[in-house]
């Protein structure tokens, strides 16, 4: 979602600085437009090349510059920022911006700038707790500026505490909440993700080939979007994303308690988990020895179906499941839409390339309880996961 977005980042003067070159490769690797405004201290930490030649764009850092000026001045700098991004921002340069203060090329692009701005502090833990710069902080906040909490960890003075600068990868993740219209603020997005496994013995289990990755992008793009998030998860390898709760299961049994659980706390409720229909009837507590066996059988025990509970208790909430398929696509989920009382489903043939488990793409087909019925393309799965939100808040206005 960053690619094409023309991002305008600051660098002030701090020991942080030098991250911001980080931060401008990992812009630059989601194809954004990057335009890095330096003040004079910050050139102290790092210089302008490097960031011209990460970006590919000159580097602004005088007020006063004949050249610069006429090449693109700070108020047309100002003026294309999809995005303003300040890291590190210094307790100098939050202090100036927070007064009304516009001395350097910086300050000013700030003040003049309608785009949204976010400010990521790296500072000494001290300055960092300093009521001056709290009180700096949260009038600038009372202006729709937006803050990120510095990380904790061993700092460059020497001191332990908060005032790191975040991880830069978390900065891109705050950039696009940034960028991300806040239409699910008010909502709280509950969504299973990722496969159920069943004990066999302690040493084994039946599970299947889901790697998560739908759901965990249901779960970023309903943070960016403003939702809170609860994410309860199967065995994933992947990162649980920042700023969601996140509930980690294994069995089926398990994922339905925590779904239970926190049902009530939700206003939509998506179930992008691919559930084990069955469990063994009884898990052996001893490893299983092939010496006692020439023929083994596994008894196996249905396990609940956790979307229609969740279907006979949703009241007027908004209930989507998944349709994993092989064949005739459209019947089964147009069934399962009904049986389980849900207000949209997302089937998807999972024998198709490009779709299904662990790809970063999905083709899937959405049914609605309006008798909508959409196909869409090839789509990575945040996009995919975008447009579901995108049908919820349409059935929502309904
Ligand atoms: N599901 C669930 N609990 C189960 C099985 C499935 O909550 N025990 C949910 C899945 O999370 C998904 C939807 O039901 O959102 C459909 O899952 P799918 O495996 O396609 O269908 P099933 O209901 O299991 O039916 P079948 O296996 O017969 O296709």
């Amino acid at each position: 979602m960053l690619k094409g977005k023309k991002i305008v980042l600051g660098v002030s003067g701090g020991i942080a600085a030098y991250k911001a070159a980080e931060l401008v490769r990992l812009y630059v690797k989601q194809e954004a437009e990057v335009f890095v405004v330096m003040t004079k201290s910050a050139q102290e930490f790092i210089t302008p090349l490097t960031f011209q030649t990460l970006t590919g764009n000159p580097v602004h850092t005088e007020l006063f510059s004949l050249l610069q000026e006429r090449d693109i001045g700070h108020i047309s700098l100002a003026d294309r920022a999809d995005a303003f991004v300040v890291a590190p921002a210094t307790a100098n340069l939050v202090g100036k911006v927070a007064c009304g203060i516009a001395d350097d090329l910086l300050s000013t692009t700030i003040m003049a700038t309608r785009s949204p701005v976010l400010f990521v502090p790296a500072m000494n833990v001290n300055m960092w707790e300093n009521p001056i710069y709290r009180d700096n902080q949260a009038r600038l906040e009372k202006f729709g500026y937006q803050f990120m909490e510095p990380a904790q960890g061993f700092l460059a003075c020497g001191w332990e505490g908060k005032g790191k600068l975040p991880d830069p990868a978390a900065i891109v993740e705050q950039t696009r909440v940034l960028l991300s219209p806040q239409d699910l603020s008010g909502e709280t997005v509950l969504i299973s993700a990722g496969p159920s496994r069943e004990e066999i013995d302690p040493v084994r289990y039946i599970s299947n080939y889901s790697s998560g990755k739908m759901g965990y992008a249901l779960a970023r793009v309903a943070r960016r979007r403003g939702a809170r998030v609860i994410l309860v998860s199967g065995p994933t390898s992947l990162e649980p994303p920042a700023g969601v709760e996140f509930v980690a299961v294994t069995s089926a049994c398990e994922m339905r308690d925590a779904l239970m659980e926190r049902q009530e706390r939700a206003s939509i409720m998506i179930k992008a988990a691919a559930v084990a229909d069955y469990r063994p009837a009884s898990a052996s507590t001893q490893k299983i020895k092939k010496s006692q066996h020439d023929d083994l059988s596994l008894s196996l025990r249905k396990n609940p179906d956790i979307l229609s509970e969740l279907g006979r208790i949703k009241k007027g909430r908004i209930l989507v499941g998944f349709a994993a398929e092989t064949a005739d696509l459209v019947k089964n989920a147009r069934d399962k839409l009904e049986k389980k009382n849900l207000d949209l489903i997302v089937a998807n043939d999972v024998s198709a390339s490009g779709a299904g488990f662990d790809v970063d793409t999905n083709i899937v087909r959405v049914l609605g309880r309006d008798g909508s019925d959409e196909q869409w393309p090839l789509l990575s799965k945040e996009e995919v996961a975008g447009k579901i939100f995108d049908r919820i808040l349409e059935l929502e206005r309904n």
